[in-house]
């Protein structure tokens, strides 16, 4: 059981490299972002690497096929983990995400697609043209993306039982993670770790709760804990990839 991924979301190399070294890669995996990645770059991710974490890469890739698939296949050649794209950019795009990391040599990291972000309520995806509910075009994109060969989706805790259900085929990748008894900061709608793997999450992306804890060695343990308590199920599936 290795679900958890600590999203390493801060302006340095430094600070992330800080609380890096509070966290053992044998129990967690890490997620850079955009922030981090633009300030400190592959050798950030590198860095991670040598001390021996799995890192997702969360670019969220978005453009014509033949600019993805040499971002998704850099990516690959970086060796992390995971990665992902928008599933909106469309059939072709994905296909040719796809492709990249199948042909990049190293080891094929996971390829996840992004749905609808979940800061885009109804009245939002109205204003760019999307006249579907935004539950119908998480479907409509997750299925996209499962025809297209991707590993998973991120969703949000409540959509992964739905996702579940819809496309099994598909990881669930869960943002909006509060352990029991701590803020929810920006989060609107969250779930404990025990809720979202019973909803049907494979991996949990927690920032805050353990970026900006007192003592993030002792937050991550009881998300750990949380984690460890919950029966069987979803938390118990293999997930060694
Ligand atoms: O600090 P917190 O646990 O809210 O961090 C959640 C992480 O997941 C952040 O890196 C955030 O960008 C990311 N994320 C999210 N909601 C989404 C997609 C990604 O919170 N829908």
């Amino acid at each position: 059981m290795y679900p958890l991924i600590v999203a390493l979301d801060f302006p340095t190399a430094k600070a992330a490299m800080a609380l890096a070294e509070r966290l053992d890669p044998q129990q967690v995996r890490v997620k850079v972002g955009k922030e981090l990645f633009t300030s400190a770059g592959p050798a950030l991710v590198e860095s991670l690497q040598a001390r021996g974490f799995s890192v997702f890469l969360d670019l969220k890739f978005h453009d014509i096929p033949a600019t993805v698939a040499g971002a998704c296949r850099a990516a690959a050649e970086l060796g992390v983990w995971m990665l992902n794209v928008h599933a909106s950019g469309g059939r072709t795009m994905l296909e040719a995400a796809r492709n990249a990391v199948e042909t990049s040599g190293g080891k094929r990291p996971l390829l996840i697609a992004v749905t609808v972000l979940t800061s885009l309520d109804a009245a939002a995806l109205q204003e760019i043209g999307c006249t579907a509910a935004p539950q119908a075009q998480v479907e409509r994109l997750a299925a996209l993306a499962a025809a297209s060969g991707f590993d998973g989706v991120v969703c949000s805790a409540q959509e992964a039982a739905l996702l579940r259900e819809r496309q099994p085929s598909l990881l669930r990748v869960t943002p909006g993670i509060r352990p029991t008894g701590t803020a929810h900061d920006d989060q609107r709608r969250v779930l404990t770790p025990a809720e979202a793997l019973a909803a049907g999450a494979d991996y949990l992306v927690v920032g805050r709760p353990i970026s900006a804890a007192a003592d993030p060695a002792a937050a991550c343990a009881a998300v750990l804990a949380e984690i460890a308590a919950v029966p069987s199920t979803s938390a118990s599936r293999s997930l060694s990839s």
